[in-house]
């Protein structure tokens, strides 16, 4: 397999965490130490900016610009809160790169947080991720030993706290707002926008919510530079490197780190090392369960958000789970309805009321009880789904069944025609 560029993965080995000792051997902290003595907030923030750099979560919002919208100015408490709640089928790279690697995510979010003058830091990670968590509050701890955290932070002046918060566990905490209800200890129905969280998040105060992945890549932004940074991208429209979490029936299922421009056939191909048993592709999500299926005429898609966003997808947080030849999609794509319909939070009429509804369309397909009127019916729903719901949970849950509906029309049929599924013996 080609050797790609490690810049998130460099320290991982198999079963090991690195800690500070170590961690500080090849070069961690320094991106911190180069940013609080040589460089001003608004030159890291602009130097962010200049990088390309598009948030890991899934939506690829430009971090750069995001963080413009911070009111750093401000006086009194201001929040970063870092996202782990990573609940999303197919998708486990902040994992892997917690347990790998835990100090990277401290020092990104503490050069993160000094660059927005943020005063105090939450880490939301998924209630699943118990050992993770632990290695993220000896790093704490560690970080706080060496001077890192703290008051005075190598003699700027500024401090910062950052305290592990554990999810209740449903998905919907991964949304960024429902998040913040969450360690607020209210009910997590996602807020309402506007006022977005940088001008009312957590506690009424300015908020700033980033991935993992995203704060991780910031110290190695300020040591390597914004152009160094881009370059590390094969396609012009991306900047940066990605975790590429793979699944589903491919010979490699790990994950990797790879350039954001690689296309779809080599991860496929190359690093999933093809479908297992030698069998023919069929599709895949390219970005975890929300994201509308790629198949067979994609795989020279270059993956990064706007190559993949022409041909009818999003690149998502770049879970690939990928499926053989003798998969129904309209299996697959139930069961992820059911994933989505099961974690809806119930606030909103389409999302609660909908999700079922077309869980229960799906089922009498799959099961050879549905007639056309069915596949109409989901048609349909999709578009009354589509752009009505209170937040993005259930539109991404339309991805999926916009993919079955555009590229597995014939498959649904099929069902219809034959009164079973045609892909069980
Ligand atoms: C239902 C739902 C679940 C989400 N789960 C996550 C998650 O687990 N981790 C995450 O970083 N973003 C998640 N997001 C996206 C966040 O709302 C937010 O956009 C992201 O944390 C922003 O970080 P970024 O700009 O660094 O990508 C989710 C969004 C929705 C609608
Ligand atoms: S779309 Fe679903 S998850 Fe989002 S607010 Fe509405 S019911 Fe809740």
């Amino acid at each position: 397999m080609t050797d790609y560029p490690q810049i998130l993965f460099k320290n991982r080995r198999p079963d090991e965490t690195v800690f500070i000792d170590d961690f500080r051997k090849t070069g961690g902290y320094s991106g911190l130490e180069k940013a609080i003595r040589e460089m001003t907030p608004q030159e890291v923030r602009e130097t962010v900016k200049r990088s390309g750099l598009r948030g890991r979560g899934g939506a690829g919002f430009s971090t750069g610009l995001k963080w413009s919208f911070f009111p750093v100015d401000q006086p009194g408490e201001k929040y970063l809160v870092c996202n782990c709640d990573e609940m999303e089928p197919g998708t486990y790279k902040d994992r892997q790169l917690l347990s790998a690697d835990p100090h990277q995510l401290i020092e990104g979010v503490i050069l993160s947080a000094w660059a927005l003058q943020a005063t105090e830091a939450y880490i939301f990670i998924r209630y699943a991720y118990e050992q993770e968590a632990r290695h993220l509050e000896r790093a704490i701890a560690e970080a706080r030993a060496a001077g890192y955290l703290g008051e005075n932070i190598l003699g700027s002046g500024w401090g910062l706290r950052i305290h592990v918060h554990r999810s209740a566990g449903r998905y919907i905490l991964g949304e960024e707002t429902a998040l913040l209800n969450g360690i607020e200890g209210v009910r997590p129905n996602p807020r309402r926008k506007p006022p977005f969280p940088a001008v009312r998040g957590l506690w009424g105060r300015p908020t700033t919510i980033n991935n993992v992945e995203t704060l991780a890549n910031i110290p190695h932004i300020i040591t390597g530079g914004a152009d160094w940074f881009k370059c590390l991208a094969r396609s012009p429209e991306g900047a940066g490197t990605k975790l590429f979490g793979l699944s589903g029936h491919l010979n490699r299922t790990e994950c990797f780190e790879l350039p954001v421009g690689i296309s779809l056939r080599e991860v496929i191909f190359e690093v999933g090392g093809g479908i297992r048993g030698g069998k023919p592709f069929k599709a895949c999500l390219p970005g975890g369960a929300s994201t509308p299926y790629l198949t067979g005429e994609h795989l020279d898609v270059a993956m990064d958000f706007d190559s993949i966003a022409a041909v009818g997808s999003r690149f998502g947080t770049a879970g690939v789970t990928a499926f053989d030849a003798d998969t129904c999609m309209v299996a697959v794509t139930l069961n992820l309805i059911r994933f989505f319909a099961r974690e809806s939070c119930g606030w909103c009429t389409p999302c609660r009321d909908g999700l079922s509804y077309v869980q229960w369309l799906l089922e009498e397909l799959e099961e050879g009880r549905g007639g056309k009127e069915q596949i109409e019916l989901l048609e349909h729903q999709r578009r009354n789904i589509t752009g009505r719901a209170f937040c993005a949970l259930a539109e991404g849950a339309m991805g999926p069944l916009d993919g079955l509906l555009r590229l597995f029309r014939d498959e649904l049929e099929d069902h219809v025609r034959k009164g079973r599924c045609p892909f069980r013996a």
